[in-house]
């Protein structure tokens, strides 16, 4: 089965891409390197020993979109092309919007025209705005997204949703994502964020090795054991390996939505001491006021996943900041 990743040097496309080829399908990667480079390409063929076909352009670009799926004979698309960073999106809401709306539609429609049917899509657990209740399962209420990464997200599921109800014979599978930490055990491929991060674990791993001076803990009066807020961070391996039980369910046809989360919620606190004893670096930091938007606690009901997919996650919290912490150290080496 050749399979196609748009954005698949990206962070949690590349972690994909290894999986895939692991297990033996064939790929195509797509990416402008806006958010990546090509040297995640190469540490791809170093970790799997295996080649694959690499287009670089904008996954928008109708015609050269047309022209991989004349050239290969794909049999499903993983989109993985999105922008994803939340406070620049309510800064370039139209950037958002054209890039992860419209480029979904363009890829969609490029699918139908080459009969391609099967797809599964990155969505997020920003999806469920603020939960009325943990844990979240995927019949909980959607909505109530805070910014325009978040929304997009949305309407592209329900773009997907309206699709599928058109045609019945669309093979569609929505993967809901809770935080996506960690990098693969080699050290070779893992998470890159330009600039200061605004998430936690790429935030804590910097702090840790001296780059940036301290952590900033947005808020100690949340309604949660400690006060800090709760999140179900995910391995990105395990993640990578929900897509991969995705595809194979995708041999007949539906609209499928999975939470892929691990179902434990840690606090920020949780997140430094389990850093500190995992990799034996101390994380400086202080409280500071809550960060506009955030909610107090969002943790997963993977449930569904593991009945219908098989799939669970098997990786720890210690194991997630270990190999965060061993991809930064690597590539300083490099
Ligand atoms: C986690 C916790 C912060 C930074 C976001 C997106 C979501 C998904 C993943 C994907 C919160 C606290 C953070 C810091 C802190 N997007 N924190 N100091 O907000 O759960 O989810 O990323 O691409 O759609 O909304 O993740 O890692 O930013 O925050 O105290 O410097 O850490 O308040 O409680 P979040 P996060």
């Amino acid at each position: 089965m050749k399979v196609l990743l748009t954005g698949g040097a990206g962070y949690i496309g590349s972690h994909t891409a290894v999986e895939l080829l692991n297990a033996g399908y064939e790929i195509v990667i797509i990416d402008d390197f806006s958010n990546s480079n090509e040297n995640v390409l190469n540490a791809i063929k170093k970790i799997t020993n295996k080649d694959f076909e690499f287009y670089k352009f904008d996954y928008k670009d109708r015609e050269k979109l047309e022209k991989v799926f004349e050239e290969n004979k794909i049999d499903a698309v993983i989109n993985f092309a999105g922008f994803k960073a939340v406070g620049e999106s309510v800064q370039k809401p139209l950037e958002y919007y054209y890039n992860n709306v419209t480029g979904a539609i363009i890829l969609l429609q490029t699918m139908k025209k080459y009969g391609v049917k099967r797809f599964i899509f990155s969505s997020s657990a920003t999806v469920y705005g603020n939960p009325e209740k943990v844990p979240i399962t995927e019949e909980s209420k959607t909505g109530g997204t805070t910014n325009p990464y978040g929304t997009s997200k949305l309407q592209i599921e329900q773009i997907l949703t309206d699709l599928y109800k058109s045609d019945n014979t669309w093979n569609i599978c929505i993967l809901r994502y809770f935080n996506p930490v960690g990098a693969h055990s080699s050290g070779l491929i893992g998470e890159e964020p330009q600039g200061i991060p605004n998430n936690l674990m790429p935030y804590i791993v910097r702090v840790a090795s001296g780059e940036l001076e301290i952590l900033s803990v947005f808020g100690n009066d949340y309604d949660t054991p400690d006060g800090t807020g709760v999140r179900d961070y995910i391995h990105v391996v395990d993640l990578s390996i929900g897509h991969m039980k995705a595809l194979q369910k995708l041999d007949r046809s539906g609209l499928y939505i999975y939470n892929l989360g691990t179902g434990k919620g840690y606090s920020v606190l949780d997140i430094v001491r389990n850093f500190e004893e995992a990799t034996g670096q101390k994380v400086k930091y202080k409280i500071a006021p809550r960060r506009d938007g955030d909610i107090a606690t969002c943790y997963a009901d993977p449930s569904k996943a593991k009945a219908e997919l098989g799939w669970e996650a098997k990786r720890d919290l210690k194991d997630m900041c270990r190999d965060s912490w061993n991809y930064i150290q690597k590539k300083k080496e490099s």
